[in-house]
């Protein structure tokens, strides 16, 4: 059955495969540039960036010794400027490990920090013709459609059963071509809007057999994030600050954080609500955030208090030490505006 979807997909990319410049290198280091590019746009919008890049930079040592401000001027437009920093990092680890030689294999290349399964895989593929199947968004897309297989794509299970999958369609294939070729279909027939009347593979498509394309591939919804609404107040005496150490069982777990009432909404808290704080004076916060977790969005209002009644659990900290105590990345940022000297 592989023989003949291999002979099917080669068949395609052989007449209709795009002419890219990375597709004329073996060089490893310009490989991982174009697949670092591509992660972060299309193919149309990379191309720019990936001469830029290697007019520039010709090689991994080049972009190891190269200004910072610099990368990140030729890396403007793309976004994610972390991306961009971890590129130069991971070239002086290989300049400074492997004496700017590129690792070889795919190995040696996932142990770099900034080379995961997807890229390292591409790398050994295109540059050493490794036989790694690589599985980006467009061959996830493929390989769920002509299988017709219904699985959750996010899920790590699922991943692991179409690599097997995409490598026993590698088989005896060039492992560079045929990873060429599955994205391209990916990209250019099995789009998100697929053209199924001209597809090479639609004989074996299991999904167009059975009426599914568009349901493939199989994504559960990510669940809705949670609002969340934390009105916290601060009192400064003696250069310390009220404090309170978090339980577990809730986000935060056993760091230190300011004490805070949680409401429905984001409107004040009323003087009932602050009674039991002793709380009196109306309050304006001085400071508000919107801050992202993985599952929640924590909507805080910080607000200055004259005086807060002592409860268990409160503690006093030195601002000079709070450097030492855990906290959340929301107190970290209302201090910095909280305790900046400009
Ligand atoms: N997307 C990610 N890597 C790619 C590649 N090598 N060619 C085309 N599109 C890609």
């Amino acid at each position: 059955m592989y023989d003949q979807l291999r002979n099917a997909l080669m068949g395609w990319y052989r007449v209709n495969g795009r002419n890219l410049p990375w597709r004329q290198t073996r060089d490893p280091y310009k490989i991982w540039l174009s697949e670092v590019i591509l992660q972060q746009t299309r193919v149309q919008q990379g191309l720019p960036y990936y001469e830029r890049f290697v007019d520039k930079y010709p090689t991994v040592v080049h972009l190891a010794h190269a200004e910072e401000e610099e990368i990140l001027g030729l890396w403007k437009g793309l976004g994610y400027y972390t991306r961009a920093r971890n590129l130069q990092k991971t070239a002086r680890e290989i300049v400074r490990g492997h004496g700017g030689a590129f690792p070889d294999n795919y190995q040696a290349l996932v142990m770099l920090k900034g080379i995961g399964p997807y890229t390292g895989s591409a790398i050994a593929a295109f540059a050493f013709g490794e036989a790694k199947a690589v599985l980006d968004g467009n061959v996830l897309r493929v390989i769920s459609r002509v299988l017709n297989l219904g699985e959750d794509i996010a899920k790590a299970s699922t991943r692991v059963h179409f690599q097997q999958i995409a490598t026993e369609w590698l088989g005896t294939a060039d492992p560079g071509v045929f990873n060429q070729a599955i994205m391209d279909f990916g990209a250019l027939v099995c789009s998100p809007k697929p053209i199924c009347p001209q597809c090479p593979l639609a004989e074996h498509c299991a999904a167009l057999r059975e009426g599914t394309v568009k349901q493939r591939p199989q994504k559960a919804k990510r669940p809705a994030k949670r609002n969340r609404y934390l009105h916290y107040f601060y009192h400064v005496e003696n250069e310390c600050i009220t404090m309170w150490k978090r339980d577990t069982g809730d986000i935060w777990a056993q760091m230190f954080d300011l004490p805070l009432i949680e409401k429905m909404d984001a409107s004040p808290p009323s003087s009932l609500d602050l009674g039991h704080m002793g709380i009196t004076s109306p309050t304006m916060p001085a400071y508000r955030a919107k801050h992202q977790l993985t599952h929640q969005t924590i909507h805080a209002n910080f607000y200055l208090v004259p005086k807060l009644t002592y409860r268990p659990g409160y503690t006093s900290i030195e601002i000079a030490k709070l450097d030492s105590v855990p906290y959340s990345q929301l107190l970290a940022t209302f201090f910095d505006y909280l305790f900046s000297k400009d």
